[in-house]
């Protein structure tokens, strides 16, 4: 993994491919490369490091071609070095390949090749798949033949673009697992891993599909399944505007998402809430409501938090029990799965690789399976029986804010919905709607504390660790918190409800330790109190985040930061994520930390 680009047509193509990939940096990469049709033949020219690198390189050779493809690399196997970096050539040099994914059996096919006297230069899965293209496209053999052939060879999980010299008018390109979108132009075409690198170019797209090979020509695209037999694409136009996919005027995509959140909530809504009532459409039949026992949430990091969220939520407002399971854990520990149950996946980009897995395991024992997605189209979202669009509009930054926001809304809309299927005396679903239009405003007031978690962020600026506490809901929210400052400023972090701190994390609160308690939940304030005194005791700061309406915590903490109250428990705890966002972004920003692309990070993990 990470970015793929490939274009084909009347203009640089060069320049098309390493502006797509710049577009794609968000993903996260370590070594990029492009590979271009040129009068000497097929040519590579790749290097470690930043786009800036292989930028300089090319401007050396001033390419003139026509058609190119372009990677920007995750490392997965081998160093990132210019050696590792994509494209690779096959033994003979005929075909360039770039490659996102990782091929399972390759050392075998590697070991195999060897002894047959194929060379290696790089330690990648990729170099190995692109022997096997090579070794496939012989005499007579059509270059989407031999991709088609190649990749019946290869396990695991791929999206191939390959050119050649031999077939000059055309890229082929495949996908298994790893996302590939081809893009329509008028007398050219493009292919990218990902929407944002075609929208300045077309926004008429197809998804190409798993199993499938596309042949792109400059006059069109055409497919056909693993098994030869032809296949239409279904194009559709991206609504998106391109301006959504970059900055804004902000320093950073980070800060940009952050303050996008109140139309991110106003987006999340739109269409699903009436005056009495709320609509999500493309769910279960209201009888399968009935029937479900239990919900089990799956997701990874910030969709984790999300769904820790959606349990405190069903189980409290629903009393549905519901269990969350990272997706990683999750199909390894022979699950015990109710045949009544509900498999919730909450994923931004609908393409992590672990909650795909787990999907798949949900799948095949026949469990009902419901996906709280932001990408449209993508492979999650594809193939849950039921799907709630998050509708947050791209997230570019690698750490995850306004889609949390969202996710954590859906599940909000979705306990309502339950609630008003089931016709649930306890649940006031009215009282929660209101609550809920009110809160593109709400969010909005929340972010009015900047200026306040920028100071604090000065303050805290040194802090060699931070602790993130609360009670209930707020204890959910710090652990999205403390992942946020972990991620983006690189600061350790310490997070559990406050009530665990004296059974045994107060052992590493001293002299100016900076806690960060949640206050938002007014039943456990009074708890809430005493452990903030236990920490200040023992001379902790504490920054207590509370809803405006709270008499209690703003007397007891050092700082304080306060929150419009919404009428809504779930609501409040969501809210006050909003500055905690902030403050993680000012601390990443002084630290002088790379905010957008944190360091080890990549924005979609589709590798398990
Ligand atoms: C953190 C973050 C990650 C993702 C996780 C799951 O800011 O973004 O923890 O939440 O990798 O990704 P998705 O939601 O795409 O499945």
């Amino acid at each position: 993994m990470c970015g793929i680009a490939g274009y084909i047509g009347q203009r640089n193509a060069v320049e098309v491919v390493l502006d797509q990939i710049e577009r794609l940096e968000y993903r996260g990469y370590d070594s990029t490369g492009v590979a271009f049709q040129s009068p000497e033949g097929l040519k590579v020219l790749k290097r470690a490091g930043k786009l800036g690198q292989l930028r300089a390189v090319v401007a050396d050779e001033r390419p003139e071609a026509f058609v190119a493809i372009a990677h920007s690399r995750w490392a997965t196997h081998g160093a990132p070095n210019d050696l590792n970096a994509h494209p690779h050539f096959d033994q003979e040099g005929t075909v360039a390949v770039i490659h996102n994914g990782i091929i399972e059996n390759y050392l075998e096919i590697k070991e195999e090749l060897t002894r047959a006297g194929h060379v290696f230069q790089s330690e990648t899965d990729s170099e190995v798949a692109a022997h096997v293209i090579g070794l496939e496209y012989g005499e007579g053999i059509s270059l989407e033949e031999a991709v088609r052939r190649a990749v019946g060879k290869l396990e695991g999980a791929f999206g191939f673009v390959v050119i050649s010299m031999r077939e000059p008018g055309k890229i082929v390109c495949s996908r298994n697992a790893s996302p590939l979108v081809l893009g329509f132009g008028e007398g050219e075409n493009f292919i990218a891993s990902d929407i944002p690198a075609l929208l300045p170019y077309t926004r008429r797209v197809a998804i190409l599909d798993n199993d499938m090979v596309a042949l792109v020509t400059k006059d069109g695209i055409s497919a056909m399944r693993s098994d030869g037999q032809a296949v239409e694409l279904a194009p559709f136009d991206v609504e998106w505007d391109i301006a959504s996919a970059e900055k804004g005027g902000f320093e950073h995509f980070m800060l940009k998402e952050i303050h996008e959140q109140p139309d991110v909530v106003r987006q999340c809504l739109a269409g699903r809430l009436g005056q009495e009532e709320m609509t999500l459409l493309g769910l279960f039949s209201d009888h399968v409501w009935h029937d479900i026992d239990r919900v089990n949430i799956i997701a990874c990091g910030t969709a984790y938090h999300a769904g820790l969220m959606g349990k405190t939520l069903f189980e409290k407002m629903l009393r549905l029990p519901t269990d969350v399971y990272f997706s990683s854990e999750f199909r390894y520990n022979d699950p015990l799965l109710s045949p009544k149950s509900l498999a919730v996946f909450v994923s931004q980009s609908g393409e992590t690789a672990d909650s795909l897995a787990a999907l798949r395991l949900c799948k095949e024992r026949r469990i009902r399976t419901l996906g709280i997605v932001n990408v449209v189209g993508s492979s999650i979202a594809r193939e849950v029986d039921r799907v709630l669009y998050t509708q947050a509009g791209p997230e570019v930054s690698v750490a995850s804010t306004k889609a949390y926001v969202a996710q954590c809304l859906v599940l909000y809309l979705l306990g309502l919905h339950i609630a008003q299927v089931k016709e649930m005396p306890g649940v006031d679903v009215r009282k929660g709607l209101k609550a809920v239009r009110g809160y593109p405003d709400a969010v909005q007031e929340a972010l009015e504390l900047e200026s306040a978690m920028q100071e604090a962020a000065k303050k805290f600026l040194d802090a060699p660790l931070v602790f993130f506490l609360g009670r209930g809901a707020d204890a959910n929210v710090a652990l999205e918190a403390a992942l946020k400052l972990k991620e983006v400023a690189y600061v350790p972090t310490q997070e559990c409800p406050a009530g665990e701190m004296k059974h045994g994390p107060l052992a590493l609160i001293e002299e100016g330790t900076l806690a960060v308690v949640g206050a938002t939940q007014a039943n456990t304030r009074d708890k809430l109190a005493s452990n903030i005194s236990e920490l200040q005791a023992r001379g902790g700061h504490v920054l207590g985040i509370t809803t405006k309406d709270d008499g209690l915590i703003p007397g007891v903490s050092d700082t304080v930061a306060k929150i419009p109250a919404t009428g809504d428990w779930y609501l409040d705890a969501l809210l006050s994520v909003v500055p905690l966002q902030l403050f993680s972004y000012y601390m990443a920003l002084y630290r002088g930390c790379e905010i957008d692309q944190p360091r080890n990070l990549a924005k979609s993990v589709t590798v398990e």
